[in-house]
């Protein structure tokens, strides 16, 4: 049996004004009829996957309690992290969390920012890869790179060796985020594969990797697991051990450094929803490329992306070419669908003017 470990502490800047600090975008509707966060703990479950464990922080937790009842499913568990430290502590904490009942418990670490458009194939893919995981491997998703993408890890197979879908296979390096002359160079050698953050793994295998690249990490997030306490059907991690918590990523803390990984490559889709051009493919564009929510009226419009969450607003666009216009009851975005990674900026300049 699997058991989902669910991440969804992220604060997803670059999607405001849906996405906000207190509601941030993996609990936002943003294709189709359910949030990012069901949509995944939906598709790890069924036939062969235990309940989910979900890593979250003290402002979300009842959003997931909320949005998990509304798709009839239970928690094993809701561990609260006393802030977020990024996905190195939140992953050690469920793994050792799970080792206390079954330290061969085999995990499922994923995001909950992604859409999979076809579940049933990322059922096989995980399937696929658990032998390696029990083996003591550390099981990663490669999706075939399309450009090259600096937001991303790449994960390099042997030399020699070339993209084999559906297959397990070895991997010789991870390299997170590259800069962009590095992340050209890796694109065209074929020989490399993106991250899709989806890891699959035994707990004490986990385990075992933070004491031996990050100890000083594995120690305090230990000590927090230890003293946590149960609260109204959460776990709360222990505060003061986690005072002393790096704030560090999965992918620097381990994956780089980390011997026996092996890359499940996923040919199936795929896409990290960070931004607002990556909701619009995902949206399905109509004929114009245009992805329309109720509330707006496309007119002359190509390639652009209108979307109204504000009760009683129309949003109309006339003889627009690319952009993306979000109206939400408070706050209303309009921008180039090039620039959409730059929403980042204007979120970062209002929340130093206060
Ligand atoms: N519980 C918890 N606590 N969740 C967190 C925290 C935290 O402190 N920080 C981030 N998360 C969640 C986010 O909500 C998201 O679902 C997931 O962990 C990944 O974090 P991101 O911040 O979105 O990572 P990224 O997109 O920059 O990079 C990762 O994903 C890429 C693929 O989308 C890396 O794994 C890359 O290597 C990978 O290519
Ligand atoms: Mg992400």
């Amino acid at each position: 049996m699997i058991t989902p470990v669910l991440l969804c502490g992220g604060s997803g800047t670059r999607l405001w004004p849906v996405s906000r600090k207190s509601y941030p975008k993996q609990f936002s509707q943003l294709v189709g009829p359910l949030s990012l966060f069901q949509a995944s703990a939906e598709r790890l479950s069924g036939p062969g996957f235990g309940a989910p464990v979900i890593l979250t922080g003290d402002p979300f937790r009842f959003i997931v309690t909320e949005q998990l009842a509304r798709i009839e499913q239970a928690p094993r568990a809701i561990l609260i992290e006393p802030d977020g430290r990024n996905t190195a502590p939140a992953i050690l904490a469920a793994a050792l969390w799970l080792a206390r009942d079954d330290p061969g418990a085999l995990m499922l670490v994923a995001p909950s920012d992604h859409v999979i458009p076809d579940p049933g194939a990322f059922r096989a893919a995980i399937e696929g890869g658990a032998s390696q995981a029990a083996a003591g491997r550390i099981v990663t998703f490669g999706i075939i790179p399309t450009r090259p993408d600096t937001g991303y890890g790449y994960l390099e197979l042997e030399p020699g060796a070339r993209i084999d879908a559906d297959t397990p296979q070895p991997l010789a390096g991870f390299v997170e985020k590259p800069d962009a002359a590095h992340a050209a160079r890796m694109l065209q050698d074929g020989r490399f594969l993106w991250n899709a953050g989806i890891f699959l793994l035994r707990a004490d295998t986990a385990i075992d990797a933070f004491r031996t690249h990050a100890p000083a990490l594995h120690e305090a997030v230990a000590a927090s697991v230890a003293a946590a306490r149960s609260d109204l059907g959460f776990t709360r991690l222990d505060p003061g051990a986690w005072d002393a918590v790096e704030d560090i990523s999965i992918d620097y803390a381990i994956m780089e450094k980390a011997r026996d990984l092996v890359v499940m490559p996923y040919p199936h889709g795929w896409d990290d929803l960070g931004s607002w051009d990556a909701v619009w493919n995902a949206g399905g564009p109509d004929d114009l490329g245009n992805v329309c929510s109720d509330r707006t009226h496309a007119i002359d419009c190509h390639g652009t992306l209108l979307r109204s969450e504000a009760e009683g607003t129309e949003l109309v666009g006339i003889g627009l070419q690319d952009i993306i216009a979000v109206a939400m009851p408070d706050a209303v975005l309009v921008a180039h669908k090039s620039q959409a990674q730059r929403v980042k900026e204007a979120v970062t300049a209002m929340t130093a003017r206060g």
